[in-house]
């Protein structure tokens, strides 16, 4: 087996950790200090038990001049027992405080790390996963904290303190009873070894079903619409039994395990009976200390039998460490520069100097080069996988160029600050996505604190005011997760209205309105022309939106293949004229 504390992956997951607790570690170890006082006071009560035995019950004679002690014993054993009963509850409150804050910055942490990620590992990892990082992992770093590092410590102390205890009353008993311990601490060893793999088995099981259920709940529609139902509960079924099966592999470890804990600690009544009773007997031990003796043993046996579950929940602690810390600890490729080249604002400015764009060896993109002034309106027509919306993630720098630069305002990207150059950019994806939020949330998510009526101006340049003024809530209308209950030319309108509502200087609408109808198009296309000052893509499959702007470029299998007005490149032979017949055709036989 590895050795742990040699594994760096291992070491560096446990600073991290370790971070995190820091901020909180007096509150935890002002808690440790209570549990101690607690642990200590258990040997009051035997000490007491020990006296009644020996000195009021005795061997009977006397018994009425020393009944006195008795209720005084009495008292002092429960105002003991009181006295630890506080103690715990103000230790549990202090390491339940202190696990639930410590919980809030780890997530706030990896929450924010997950939103400092590349698309590139948005495009490697699932949903699901990631869910379970925040959800599964942290309630067993949770329990650790709260639970598991003082019942360990706890543990360990009561057996000590009753170890010492015990060789106070007679040495040769206390030897006696150390005599399970090699027994207990192989078995720890061979336990913690065997459940460590099955751990992160669990985990990865569980990861994959959450994964898994995630996806189908998003895609219930797609689901249903092909009558999959029974074909998805299979395949769940298939995810769900992995999870059980392995949950079932660890319990089958520590049910082989604990067993051998609480025959040890059986083990310990039986060598006090056997070593206490001949001492006894022989008089080499009063039954006061027999007693004393058997009132720690219950010191003994606690920590014994509660071993084998500490270590399952030490092991399942160190495995969601582990998982949280390798998915938090990636480091993001596309990152600030140290000393950004940019302005506050940007102007508009785009040009790609010899782009090219490779993933895993495939060319994407292709010396692509192009300039735009700012201003400008520039329409890209391409079939589709061309590379469009790829030219356009550059732009925003989700990706880094592999050859060439892609430069705003003549700066590279890479010189630029991030926040900067994508708070310039209005990006209408092809793909929309809306927030569950009111329509007017969602339009001015770029600016929440703009008025209404700049939600309304930018409703309004996307021709989504009429509908949304339509419904009976109004720009309050909750939209839920993607959208439902908008149609797909709705949806794109308020992603438009989104993008354009903040005013920036480079506007980006990747196929945004291939849903809409022709007239509402051109009425967008109306709109549009009223931003002056910025700079707008435009991405379509139909001339009708393209054919106005300044300069069109035609992309063709990851390169630009021709670039001019729409005047131009109808008069040139190529794919442009191609489409343009083809649409113009369509066309005319639709209107004869
Ligand atoms: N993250 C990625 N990893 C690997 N390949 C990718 C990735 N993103 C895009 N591609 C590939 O790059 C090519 C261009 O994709 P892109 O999305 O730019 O096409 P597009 O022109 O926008 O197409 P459409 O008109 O269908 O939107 C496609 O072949 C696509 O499969
Ligand atoms: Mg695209």
């Amino acid at each position: 087996m590895k050795n742990r504390l040699n594994d760096p992956e291992w070491k560096r997951a446990m600073k991290w950790f370790y971070r995190y607790l820091a901020k909180y570690k007096w509150k935890e170890a002002v808690g440790l200090v209570l549990v101690t006082i607690c642990a200590v006071l258990n040997i009051i009560n035997p000490k007491i038990m020990g006296i009644i035995v020996d000195d009021v019950i005795g061997d009977g004679k006397g018994i009425s001049e020393r009944m006195g002690i008795l209720p005084i014993a009495v008292a002092l054993m429960i105002g003991c027992q009181f006295v630890r009963a506080v103690i715990r509850l103000i230790s549990q409150w202090l390491f339940e405080t202190c696990s639930q804050d410590m919980l809030y910055d780890m997530r706030d942490g990896v929450y924010r790390s997950l939103l400092q990620k590349d698309f590139s590992f948005y495009n490697r990892n699932r949903t699901g996963d990631l869910m379970s990082r925040q959800t599964g992992d942290m309630m067993a770093i949770r329990h650790f904290v709260a639970y598991v590092i003082y019942s360990i410590y706890e543990n360990v102390l009561l057996f000590v303190i009753a170890l010492i205890m015990i060789f106070s009353v007679d040495w040769r008993i206390g030897l006696a009873m150390m005599a399970v311990l090699p027994i207990s601490a192989f078995v720890t060893y061979l336990q913690s070894k065997t459940i460590k793999p099955k751990f992160m088995k669990i985990r990865d099981r569980f990861s994959s079903l959450n994964a898994f259920a995630q996806e189908n709940i998003s895609g219930n529609r797609v689901v249903r619409a092909f009558a999959k139902e029974d074909y998805e509960i299979e395949k769940f079924d298939v995810e769900n039994a992995a999870y059980r099966d392995a949950e079932l592999d660890a319990a089958k470890v520590w049910t082989k395990y604990v067993p051998i804990f609480e025959v040890c600690a059986s083990f310990l009544t039986v060598i006090l009976m056997l070593v206490g009773g001949i001492m006894c007997v022989k008089g080499a031990m009063t039954l006061g200390d027999m007693v004393i003796v058997n009132s720690y043993l219950w010191m003994l046996n606690m920590p014994l039998r509660m071993f084998g579950w500490l270590i399952n929940d030490y092991q399942r602690f160190t495995t969601s460490v582990v998982k949280i810390y390798t998915t938090v600890s990636e480091k993001p490729q596309i990152t600030n520069p140290s000393k950004p080249k940019n302005e506050k604002k940007i102007k508009g400015e785009v040009e790609f100097r010899d782009v090219s764009y490779k993933v895993e060896g495939e060319p994407i993109l292709d010396h692509v080069s192009f300039k735009v002034k700012q201003g400008e309106t520039v329409g890209i027509l391409g079939a589709t996988g061309s590379g469009k919306t790829t030219i356009m993630n550059l732009i925003c720098r989700f990706y880094d160029v592999t050859d060439g630069a892609v430069l705003v305002d003549g700066i590279d990207v890479r010189d630029m600050e991030l926040h900067t150059l994508r708070d310039g950019i209005g990006l209408a994806m092809q793909d929309v996505f809306l927030f569950s939020d009111t329509i007017e949330g969602n339009i001015a998510y770029g600016d929440p604190d703009c008025t209404l009526d700049q939600v309304k101006w930018a409703a309004k340049m996307a021709d989504a005011d009429g509908f949304i003024s339509e419904m009976p809530d109004g720009y309050d209308t909750v939209v839920g997760e993607r959208g439902i209950g908008l149609s797909g030319g709705q949806k794109q309108r308020i992603a438009l209205a989104r993008a354009i509502l903040k005013k920036p200087a480079i506007v980006i609408l990747d196929d945004t309105t291939s849903a809409v109808d022709m007239e509402t198009e051109s009425q967008i296309q109306k709109d549009l022309k009223l931003l002056e000052n910025e700079t707008v893509f435009i991405i379509a499959q139909r001339i009708s939106s393209l054919k106005d702007a300044d300069v069109i470029l035609v992309v063709e299998d990851g390169r630009i293949t021709q670039m001019g007005t729409h005047k131009e490149l109808v008069a040139e032979d190529g794919y442009y004229r191609t489409v343009y017949e083809h649409q113009l055709g369509n066309l005319k036989s639709q209107t004869a």
